[in-house]
């Protein structure tokens, strides 16, 4: 597969008819797992893919941009309205850096790379971490990982609306090789966790579309729980907070539709701290298990799976992994199989023949190690 650096650099060449001055890329993640807690205060354990997603650009008087996707040129106005699509997530980083001073005329921007778009790998992020990285550089400004994560995390929650959490801007501009990141997002720790072994990447091929939709309801539930939570817990600050042992008195004074939401939030919790300790203890067939109940508590708590996803998790254990579950946001998006080294091959074939004789289609399945963070990418000689 070719580079994403290279993508980026021969899309710019063919669109601009130049080399670009900069190209910065950044990787989209999995989410072994620590779903739906970043926006509820609790932890995350995702790991940078080795996918990734590059922005070259050169500086200039207009913004100009292209994604090798369709390889239209869009001229921006970056002040304007916004145009609900792809290019919002650029605009929104212009325009968060020029509130933190770091300002451009314009410049032309190409984009692409290799993580797919709605199957919850956090294209968007990938995207959005690179840019601030290319544009940053374009200015004369080398930003810190911090600076990165917080200007991709306000051009997508306030710019273009997505009630995300930070996680994946988190893993984007601080993943580190081999290792997996444990965010407490409650209290801002990062903790790397060693991971060598190899994840499979199984696609649904249901596409999920974040904007408006279903994130932001389950964000709004969390919100109105929370608020209750508070009239007798007034010191609370998250739901993660919460201890299994509270759940049921929540269930007791919750409205019913409001209580599976927060004890998905408080036994995910759980399960990602003991996945972490696993994972550091070398002990897969736990971390494999964890993986299991957390599918479950997506699928009967939170409700954000969908019947693929369903499908795959339960094969993939019955031929031997030690566990799956949908990984990111849902309502679509792909499956994260965790399965042993010598057997792995044969349990990804029968694992693809199932879900076709199931639904007809075979599953994208591909998989990676953990990998690094944002970088600046030296710009790959062009190719004859
Ligand atoms: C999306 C959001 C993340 C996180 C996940 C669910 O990917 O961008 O911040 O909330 O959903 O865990």
């Amino acid at each position: 597969m070719m580079s994403s650096a290279r993508l980026a650099t021969s899309q710019f060449a063919s669109s601009f008819a130049t080399r670009p001055t900069v190209v910065a890329s950044a990787p989209g993640r999995v989410n072994l797992i620590g779903e739906h807690t970043d926006y509820n205060g609790g932890p995350v354990l995702p790991v940078a893919l080795e996918r990734r997603t590059a922005v070259a650009a050169s500086p200039a008087a207009e913004w100009r941009v292209v994604t090798s996707l369709d390889g239209a040129v869009h001229q921006l106005d970056v002040a304007g309205s916004l145009r609900r699509d792809w290019t919002d997530y650029l605009v929104g980083v212009v325009r968060e850096l020029g509130s933190r001073g770091v300002a451009l005329a314009g410049a032309h921007v190409a984009v692409a790379g290799t993580v797919p778009a709605g199957a919850g790998l956090s294209s968007s992020a990938a995207l959005t971490v690179a840019a601030a990285r290319a544009l940053g550089l374009l200015a004369g400004r080398s930003l810190s990982a911090a600076d990165l994560v917080e200007v991709a995390f306000h051009a997508e929650y306030d710019r273009v609306g997505v009630r995300c959490g930070r996680m994946d801007q988190t893993i984007a501009a601080h993943a580190e090789r081999g290792t997996a990141l444990l965010f407490e997002t409650g209290i801002g720790s990062l903790e790397r966790v060693p991971l060598e072994h190899r994840l499979w990447i199984v696609e649904t091929g249901i596409s999920h579309r974040l904007t408006g939709g279903a994130l932001n309801e389950r964000r709004r539930e969390c919100e109105e729980a929370l608020a209750l939570c508070r009239t007798w817990r007034p010191g609370l600050r998250f739901l993660a907070q919460l201890a299994p042992a509270d759940l049921p008195e929540i269930a007791r004074r919750l409205p019913p539709p409001l209580v599976p939401r927060v004890r998905h939030v408080v036994t995910e919790t759980a399960r990602t701290r003991a996945a972490a300790l696993a994972l550091a203890a070398g002990d897969l067939a736990t971390v494999g298990r964890l993986l299991v109940e957390g599918h479950a508590s997506l699928r009967e708590d939170y409700r954000s799976t969908v019947p693929e996803a369903d499908f795959l998790v339960e094969r993939a254990t019955a031929h031997g992994a030690y566990g799956a579950r949908l990984t990111g946001a849902g309502w679509g998006g792909a499956v994260v199989v965790l399965a042993p080294a010598d057997r792995e091959t044969r349990i990804l074939a029968e694992l693809s023949r199932d879900f076709g004789d199931r639904f007809g289609r075979s599953p994208e399945a591909w998989s990676t190690r953990a990998a690094g963070g944002v970088r600046r990418e030296a710009i790959p000689a062009p190719t004859s």
